[in-house]
């Protein structure tokens, strides 16, 4: 795989030219009389003009042509991208879903994502959708963008090559990368390739506060990197297509839109290897809540709750002593989705699989099956590895979430035994003190 070069940090100003072409960012203002190179500048605004300074997101971008010259946008149909919460009766069982199908025919990642569920109103940029992609050709001449909120990307099979406004990156699974509002790019693959999307509407994703963890831990910021310019100049016809209000919307340019010679900002695609995270854990007794692994966090406007936390569940030592070690048995009010990168999941060994998922709704009991549970409870408590050459993650949310027709009955990866799991717990009951 090719690699790039990239630039460090997260939420940082950043400014980058790309070589070919020195000094192509104006100095000292933002949109001279005359751009350097003949450039046009535009700016792209993540956060409202008069958001505060600390949540403040724009980029000011020079190119070749500005975004502006397109022909009018049509509806593009080719898509299982959904934002209707209400095609198939709410379901509060535990769902589990095995490995979702690569395609049968020729898809691009934008006709391969298809929702499974979500809840909210992107028209009020509040919610969030869960798909996955599935596909097995290049975009060709052909770029996405999302009006309707910020793109998490979970590869799980098959490394992406994309292409954006800002330069190219590179993301192989255990990476992710976080696409957000506006920002156009373009996917290429060498094989069939498949993974998550986490989409928040409206709202950007931040580092979790460490309070008394300190300074420093889970993921560190100088971790995270993006993309230097690098523009084509390429003068054909390109398709834009454009996630809006829910659909998918196309129109046409005759120049590509990856033409960026300079930018400078802060609001940026960027991406994050999982391997960096810095595991914090107990050392003593007891089970952390899974919050202690939360890699990037969207807040809503309660203290402390998520829109949208992405949680991972990485390989680390245990060694907490008289403790229940896997994850306890759960009613959260939080929902909570679940997919698998590769390996098994620690809590339960069979059954969800890499490219699979779960979905344990608002106060959906959850935990881990029987033979977790009868393991667990009598194995001799030494340190010991868990997780090791696995990755499975959560996408844990405040909203109850709908799940789609698709994500309900078109995918047919619904496992309907999925409760037996749970089959056998047996009573332990001492009965009362005679
Ligand atoms: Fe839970």
């Amino acid at each position: 795989m090719e690699t790039f070069e990239y630039l460090h940090g997260f939420g940082s100003e950043f400014s980058s030219e790309d070589p070919r072409c020195p000094d192509s960012l104006p100095k000292g203002q933002n949109s001279p009389q005359k751009c350097p190179y003949g450039l046009y500048a535009e700016q792209l605004s993540g956060t409202a003009f008069t958001a505060p300074r600390s949540e403040n997101k724009r980029s000011w971008l020079y190119r070749i042509s500005p975004s502006i010259g397109h022909k009018p946008f049509k509806p593009f149909l080719e898509s299982n991208i959904s934002s209707n919460w209400d095609e198939v009766m709410p379901d509060p069982s535990q769902m589990r879903w095995n490995p979702f199908d690569f395609p049968s025919e020729k898809k691009d990642f934008v006709e391969g994502i298809n929702t499974i569920c979500g809840t909210g109103e992107p028209r009020l940029k509040l919610g969030l959708g869960i798909h996955v992609y599935s596909c097995n050709v290049s975009m060709k001449n052909r770029a996405f963008y999302n009006s309707d909120g910020d793109f998490l990307i979970v590869p799980q099979h098959g490394n992406l090559r994309i292409k954006t406004e800002f330069g190219k990156l590179t993301v192989e699974p255990n990476e992710i990368c976080v696409i957000q509002q506006g920002m156009r790019f373009q996917v290429e693959i060498s094989e069939p390739s498949r993974g998550y999307i986490l989409e928040v509407y409206g709202r950007h994703f931040t580092l979790p506060d460490l309070g008394p963890i300190g300074a420093n831990g889970l993921a560190n910021p100088r971790d995270f990197m993006t993309p230097v310019a690098c523009f084509e100049d390429v003068e054909e016809e390109f398709e834009i297509i454009a996630k809006y209000q829910g659909h998918l919307f196309v129109c046409i340019q005759e120049h590509s839109p990856f033409d960026v010679v300079g930018w400078h900002g802060n609001y940026v695609p960027y991406k994050y290897n999982l391997e960096n995270f810095m595991v914090i854990n107990s050392v003593s007794f007891d089970h952390c809540d899974p919050s202690i692994f939360t890699v990037l966090t969207c807040q809503s406007d309660k203290p402390g709750t998520a829109i949208a936390d992405f949680v991972i569940f990485p390989p680390r030592w245990s060694v907490q002593e008289h403790t229940f070690r896997p994850p306890y048995y759960h009613r959260n009010c939080m929902s909570e989705f679940m997919g698998l990168i590769k390996g098994k999941y620690e809590a339960k060994e069979g059954g969800f699989l890499p490219g699979g998922a779960t979905l344990h709704s608002i106060m959906t009991p959850h935990g881990p099956d029987v033979n977790c549970f009868e393991k667990s409870s009598q194995e001799e408590l030494k340190p010991c590895r868990v997780a090791d050459s696995t990755q499975s993650f959560m996408f844990e949310s405040c909203l109850g979430l709908a799940v789609t027709k698709w994500g309900a009955q078109t995918s047919k990866k619904l496992d309907h035994d999925y409760y037996k799991c749970w089959k056998g717990l047996k009573k332990n009951f001492t009965g009362p003190k005679k």
